[in-house]
């Protein structure tokens, strides 16, 4: 076939057609150095032969010189946008690390046709795959301040935290004068971690029912975007908007997640992310004062090392499961607006061994639950009894049990500079 049309070319030597068809034979078989003499002599006849053009990026691409390739599928694109040339220019994209202009380029291509997929570049561009719209910026970039409604008092137990919370968040934000005059700046944060349901999330939001200054609270999904680049706009952006409403607490919750990578193809991604996050913590470019940051996680372990340097999460805190008392004061909490007879707390505490404040939540709705039954006969509410509550205890299991199996673990064999002491305190382990 090659050969045959080879023989042709030579009675019309300025055959275009003919000339662009053995270019495509040739890359076929790999010669791409006969290939692009061949490209090149079609536009050195015709000058505007997009074809050709596109042809001889592809060929450049084939033999990674990719810069040569992109250079010349930009002057096509500006002529003519199809698909095929965007395709290429995004694998060029992709192959220099030019991540950002690669998505770019992969959004003009689904703006082109919406049904368009790959997933090469699926792979590489989307950090998760659920589209989202971030829903913690509108045009002002403020409608994240909220400000909670609960406050301290909805929590049971806790003290050691509730008092390191307020000495290192409330009283620097309330004494921001008496620091200013000691030469002391406000900033810095605290990472509490422990196992689900003992009131991290919980306590974060009460933090911000207690002081008087702007909270934001982000959830991961806020600043993990699908495309790179984005998270780490959406980080800025969050850092910067705190930076004009200083004083201003910003509360990160399940923080681990920024670190754990999304997508195993993309090892990059997780880390820049990260890099950003630091980089917003210590305020390289910024002005810190008056930020705090309150980060929640019950995988302390996944985070960056690097997360822990001072002046970053500088204050580590183990969040543990309640203790008797404190498991009286949830019950009571929870308790409170539900129709009750005379309730023993302690009772009810000592029978909830190892649970957690969720955990006391979830027995509390099953007691509930049955409840309702009862009432719908002659539809009286009937009040909740000490007895209600212990039957309804029995049913539930501890979930925090599972957490201390593998947090041991670390604490154990992972503890640089007795980081988990706590989990050991806590299981009455001897180092
Ligand atoms: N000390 C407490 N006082 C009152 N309620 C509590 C307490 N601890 C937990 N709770 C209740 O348990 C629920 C779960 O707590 P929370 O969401 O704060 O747990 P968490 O530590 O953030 O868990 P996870 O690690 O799963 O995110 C809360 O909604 C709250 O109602
Ligand atoms: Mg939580």
């Amino acid at each position: 076939m090659l050969e045959s049309l080879l023989e042709a070319l030579q009675f019309s030597p300025h055959n275009i057609p003919l000339k662009l068809q053995i270019a495509k034979l040739y890359m076929q078989q790999r010669s791409f150095a006969e290939a692009e003499q061949q490209l090149i002599e079609i536009i050195d006849l015709d000058n505007n032969h997009l074809e050709a053009k596109y042809e001889l990026a592809n060929c450049f691409y084939k033999q990674q010189k990719v810069t040569a390739a992109e250079v010349l599928l930009e002057e096509i694109i500006k002529k003519k946008t199809e698909k095929k040339y965007l395709e290429l220019l995004c694998y060029c994209q992709i192959n220099q690390e030019n991540y950002s202009d690669a998505q770019e380029t992969y959004k003009e291509l689904l703006e082109l046709d919406a049904n368009y997929e790959n997933e090469d570049f699926d792979n590489v561009l989307k950090v998760n795959t659920t589209t989202r719209e971030p829903d913690f910026v509108d045009e002002d970039g403020l409608s994240f301040l909220k400000k909670p409604t609960t406050n301290f008092a909805s929590i049971g137990g806790m003290d050691n935290i509730k008092k390191e919370i307020d000495l290192k968040i409330i009283k620097p934000l309330e004494h921001r004068d008496l620091y200013k005059a000691y030469g002391k700046k406000i900033g810095g944060g605290i990472l509490l971690y422990g196992p689900p349901g003992c009131g991290k999330t919980h306590i974060a939001r009460a933090t911000a029912g207690e002081i008087n200054a702007n909270f934001i609270s982000v959830g991961i999904n806020d600043i993990l975007d699908m495309w790179i680049g984005n998270s780490e706009k959406n980080l800025h952006e969050i850092f910067e908007t705190a930076r004009k409403n200083t004083p201003c607490v910003i509360f990160i919750d399940e923080i681990d997640a920024l670190g754990a990578n999304r997508n195993d193809v993309n090892k990059t991604s997780g880390r820049t992310v990260i890099n950003q996050f630091l980089a917003e913590l210590d305020g390289i470019d910024a002005d810190n004062d008056g930020i705090l940051v309150l980060g929640a996680t019950n995988a302390p372990w996944h985070l960056d090392p690097a997360f822990r340097r001072p002046g970053r999460f500088d204050r580590i805190i183990f969040v543990s499961p309640p203790d008797v008392e404190a498991k009286a004061a949830i019950f009571n909490i929870h308790l409170q607006e539900k129709p009750t007879e005379t309730i023993d707390y302690m009772a009810l505490a000592k029978a909830a061994k190892e649970f957690s404040g969720a955990d006391i939540q979830a027995a509390i709705d099953v007691a509930v639950e049955t409840k309702l039954e009862a009432s719908f006969k002659d539809g009286i509410p009937k009040p909740l009894s000490t007895k209600d509550i212990l039957k309804a205890i029995k049913k539930i299991k501890p979930s925090t049990k599972e957490w201390f199996v593998s947090s041991k673990n670390y604490a154990l064999y992972a503890n640089d500079s007795g980081l988990y002491d706590d989990i050991l305190a806590y299981l009455n382990i001897k180092k």
